[in-house]
C-alpha cells in the first residue's frame, strides 16, 4: 500500500516511515524536504501535495508546529501558529486528503500527551492537542469511506535529548512509532492511541 507520511523528515516522522517502509510504499511529505513539500498551514499547499500524490491507502500525520511559553507571554503569533498549522493543517488533511484516500483506507493526526497532561508553557499546544482529538472523536461519526484516528505521543527520548533534558521518562522514536503502525493496520475509529497506554 501507498502510505503518504507528512512530517516524515521528523524525529517520530523518521521512526514512522522506517518502521512502515518494510511492508508498504511510503511517500515523504516535509516543509523543506521529502518527495513532496508542503506547507501545513497553507491549504493550497496541501491540495497541491495529493494533486501531485494520487490516490494513496493511508495518510499519516507527524507534522504540525505549536510553540512553548508561559502564558503571560504567548502572543497572538502563538495562538496563530498553533491554531492554523497543528489544528487547521491537520484538519484540512483530512478534509482535502479524503478524496485522494481509497475505499477502507486510514488518515492518522498527531496530538500529544500535553492535552491530558498540561504543564506550564503548554497552553496553545495543550489547547489544539485537545481539539485534535475531539475534532477526530466527532468526525468520525459521518465518515464511513476511511478510518480517522489520532495519536498521541509522549515526550520522545530524542527530543528531550535534543533540548538537553534526562530522556528516561521518555518514549523512543521507534517505540511511538509502533503506535502509528497499530493506528494504519487496526479497526479503530475516531480514537485518541495515546502512546503510553500501548507500551
Ligand atoms: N517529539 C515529541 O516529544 C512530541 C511529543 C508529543 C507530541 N509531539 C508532536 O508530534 C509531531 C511531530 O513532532 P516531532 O518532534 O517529530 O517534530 P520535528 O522533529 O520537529 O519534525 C517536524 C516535521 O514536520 C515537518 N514540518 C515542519 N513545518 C511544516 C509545515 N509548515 N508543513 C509541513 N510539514 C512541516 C518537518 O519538515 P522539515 O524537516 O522539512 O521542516 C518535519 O518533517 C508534532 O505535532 C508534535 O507536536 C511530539
Amino acid at each position: 500500500m501507498k502510505i503518504l507520511i507528512i512530517g516524515a523528515t521528523g524525529t517520530i516522522g523518521k521512526a514512522v516511515a522506517e518502521l512502515l517502509s518494510e511492508k508498504h510504499d511510503i511517500i515523504s511529505a516535509g516543509y523543506s524536504d521529502g518527495d513532496v513539500k508542503v506547507d501545513l498551514g497553507n491549504a493550497e499547499s496541501i491540495k497541491a501535495m495529493f494533486e501531485q500524490v494520487g490516490e494513496v491507502g493511508a495518510v499519516i500525520s507527524t507534522a504540525g508546529l505549536a510553540n512553548f511559553a508561559p502564558l503571560a507571554q504567548h502572543s497572538n503569533q502563538d495562538f496563530e501558529l498553533a491554531l492554523n498549522n497543528k489544528l487547521m493543517g491537520q484538519i484540512n488533511l483530512l478534509r482535502i486528503g479524503q478524496e485522494y484516500v481509497t475505499q477502507n483506507g486510514s488518515i492518522t493526526l498527531t496530538s500529544g500527551i500535553l492535552s491530558r497532561q498540561p504543564m506550564p508553557g503548554s497552553a496553545s499546544i495543550s489547547m489544539v492537542n485537545g481539539a485534535l482529538e475531539s475534532f477526530v472523536k466527532a468526525a468520525a461519526l459521518e465518515l464511513d469511506q476511511l478510518r480517522l484516528n489520532v495519536v498521541a505521543p509522549a515526550f520522545v527520548k530524542e527530543t528531550m535529548l535534543m533540548m538537553g533534558m534526562d530522556p528516561s521518562s521518555g518514549i523512543s522514536a521507534t517505540n511511538t512509532a509502533k503506535v502509528y503502525k497499530i493506528a494504519v493496520n487496526g479497526n479503530m475509529h475516531g480514537e485518541t492511541l495515546d502512546v503510553i497506554n500501548y507500551l
